[in-house]
């Protein structure tokens, strides 16, 4: 195995070889991941939309996280593990949101968590990481806001200083590094403005609809593998067609037990009773 990949290794890697994160919910794909050499991975609340099949991320429950975190640390060996903080969790006192991180730690196995939000939320890092939990943001189009946004949509597209809009989202990223941080994940907003964002900050930068600018990429899981039956996202690249390979692979197995094929003699066990030796002998003369 190689070297374990920690929290300071992601703050060195800042300008220099990119980093490279997918989100993982499962022991068999956070295994797959780890040993395809992801550096970090993220127990992501788009759980919600990609494993549920709710159509936001706002009803995941805190305890759902912990289960999914915990499969993935089960999983993995050499990846940082990141997990989301979902919504309500760390919005109401930056009290409840440390001891809300601290659960993801000690019962998730999380070596870091991740939350939305910038200026409003930078008391809320500050807490966090002054319990020596490291604390990655995101901010941009964060699917938690889904209703103010009206829907999963672009951001920073505009000037101005209100939410959303591009000035505000700068100041978002510099109080998020202000407060502590040691990355940021820009999601959905225009390349130049992440470009913009990832020269002035000093910890990485992690995009997902962000252009190529920002210090890593991060995608989902079930965009990367074709895992839907839905149109990826327009950022996405599917390198995989898994939804209709499993479909067919189910197919097959259908149609064998239909038609006898399946099983055969070769997936069948015998029985261990046989005849002994000197009985057979006898029997024969
Ligand atoms: O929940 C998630 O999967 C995320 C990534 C898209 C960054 O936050």
């Amino acid at each position: 195995m190689e070297r374990k990949v920690t929290v300071p290794d992601i703050l060195k890697r800042k300008g220099g070889d990119p980093i490279v994160a997918l989100t993982a919910y499962d022991f068999p794909f956070g295994r797959i991941a780890d040993i395809a050499g992801i550096d970090f991975i993220l127990v992501g609340d788009s759980l919600g939309m990609v494993v549920q099949g709710m159509d936001t991320t706002l009803p995941v429950t805190l305890d759902e996280m912990v289960y999914h975190c915990r499969m993935v640390a089960r999983a993995r060996q050499r990846a940082l593990l990141v997990c989301d903080l979902p919504f309500g969790s760390y919005q109401v006192s930056p009290v409840d949101a440390v001891r809300n991180a601290s659960r993801l730690v000690k019962e998730g196995g999380a070596e870091a968590v991740k939350l939305e939000g910038g200026v409003a939320m930078a008391e809320t890092i500050r807490a966090i990481a002054s319990v020596d939990i490291p604390v990655m943001g995101h901010i941009g189009l964060t699917p938690q806001s889904v209703h103010r946004m009206g829907g999963h949509k672009v951001q920073g597209q505009r000037h101005g200083a209100k939410a959303g809009q591009r000035e505000r989202i700068i100041d978002d990223a510099l109080a998020v590094e202000d407060a502590g941080a040691f990355a940021l994940v820009l999601e959905g907003m225009p390349l130049d403005l992440a470009a913009e964002i990832t020269d002035r900050l000093t910890i990485p930068t992690i995009g997902i609809g962000a252009g190529a600018h920002c210090d890593g990429q991060i995608l989902v899981l079930h965009d990367v593998l074709g895992l839907s039956d839905r149109t990826s996202p327009k950022f996405a690249k599917r390198y995989a067609e898994l939804w209709q390979a499993a479909g067919a692979a189910i197919a097959d197995y259908a149609r064998e037990v239909r038609n006898h094929t399946f099983p055969n003699d070769s997936h069948s066990f015998h029985s261990l009773t046989s005849v002994p030796r000197e009985e057979k002998a006898a029997a024969e003369g």
